[in-house]
């Protein structure tokens, strides 16, 4: 290989506690490595999970050509190995690298590379009770660059961490704070793709959220008349039999696939499912709100706090729909319900 490799000790998994997993990297053994130089990838397979070099003038570093993925491969009760809408996630990644202008690492592959890394690692699967095998392919520019353009060297990597369940104390509703000062996207920006950029430029006002107590900042647009999103979840709003999230139009937010996925199973249970602006006002009048992504797959939310006052959604509880599609989600997820839209990709067996 011609990058220089340093092996990270993996963690046996014998010496994980699984059943109290975070959220934070847990060495595996293994980790899926493709190269692009010369116009062209070059897949170098599974190596140890390794940190490596970088050339100072690498162009992620200096101008932001970076891009990830996030998914979870789960493992049922019959103990097969299961991802969830995994070939979104690769067209994701590859409409983002078109936005970003980095060589596109085909859809096919992007699966084929997120299978082979989490079946090298399936002695770190949790089971459905602790968690899940949270899957993080990365794209970068790892070629040098000095003037603002696109680099002519990347890495795409796949790695796997196992990860406890997002509610250990139980399915709660979150306090969420709107922000008018700061906002995640504008129409014409890179909000519908997941550059690494959008996240670093979320971490300031999400910690001003947390320091006043708030999980989250809730996203409005420029001109703070409507919502968009949360800081890594997509936000929904129902009143009586109208579920609307805000649209996808103006290419600010993120398509998340738990988004999609619940606009089809409230469209299952009856309920007009719309992708629509949603307007602030409406939140005074919900009967509930929620948020939906692949980490904690729905979020109820039970306050907002906005221009200094906190408004309860609803009675302040889990709301009736988000529970229900937690449950059927997480059911059709672990193949414990029927898979009606090919969401659920069978890899193996631990
Ligand atoms: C900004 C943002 N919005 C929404 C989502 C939810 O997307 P998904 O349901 O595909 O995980 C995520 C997480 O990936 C995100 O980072």
């Amino acid at each position: 290989m011609e990058f220089e490799l340093r092996p990270i000790k993996a963690v046996p998994p014998a010496e994980i506690d699984f059943d109290s997993l975070g959220f934070a990297f847990i060495p595996t053994e293994k980790m899926f490595v493709a190269r692009y130089a010369g116009g062209k990838w070059t897949d170098h397979g599974l190596i140890a999970v390794s940190e490596f070099w970088m050339h100072p003038a690498g162009g992620a570093l200096h101008y932001g050509q970076a891009i990830f993925e996030g998914t979870k491969a789960r493992l049922t009760r019959d103990g097969e190995i299961v991802l969830f809408r995994v070939e979104d996630n690769a067209r994701r990644m590859a409409d983002g690298c078109r936005r970003l202008m980095m060589p596109v690492y085909e859809e096919g592959k992007f699966v084929d590379a997120v299978t082979q890394t989490v079946l090298a690692n399936k002695e770190y699967m949790p089971t459905a009770d602790q968690g899940a095998m949270y899957i993080r392919p990365v794209m970068f520019a790892s070629g040098p660059v000095l003037g603002v353009k696109p680099a002519d060297e990347y890495l795409f990597l796949v790695f796997v961490s196992p990860v406890g369940p997002y509610f250990k104390e139980g399915f709660k509703p979150i306090k969420l704070k709107i922000s008018k000062e700061y906002h995640r996207a504008a129409a014409g920006g890179v909000g519908c793709v997941k550059a690494a950029g959008n996240y670093a430029a979320g971490m300031y006002p999400n910690s001003l959220a947390k320091e006043d107590g708030y999980a989250e900042i809730l996203y409005l647009d420029v001109d703070n008349k409507h919502f968009e999103e949360v800081g890594a979840a997509n936000f929904f709003l129902r009143k009586g039999d109208e579920l609307a999230t805000p649209s996808l139009d103006d290419k600010t937010i993120l398509p998340g696939y738990t988004r999609s996925s619940v606009l089809q199973l409230a469209a299952d249970e009856g309920l007009s499912a719309v992708a629509r602006d949603v307007m602030l006002e409406e939140l005074y009048e919900a009967d509930e709100c929620l948020c939906t992504g692949t980490a904690a797959v729905i979020t109820p939310i039970g306050l907002v706090e906005v221009d200094g006052k906190e408004v309860t959604v609803g009675d302040g509880g889990v709301g009736k729909y988000s529970q229900i599609f937690y449950d059927k989600l997480n059911a059709i997820m672990l193949k414990e319900a029927p898979d009606k839209y090919g969401w659920v990709m069978t890899i193996g067996k631990k």
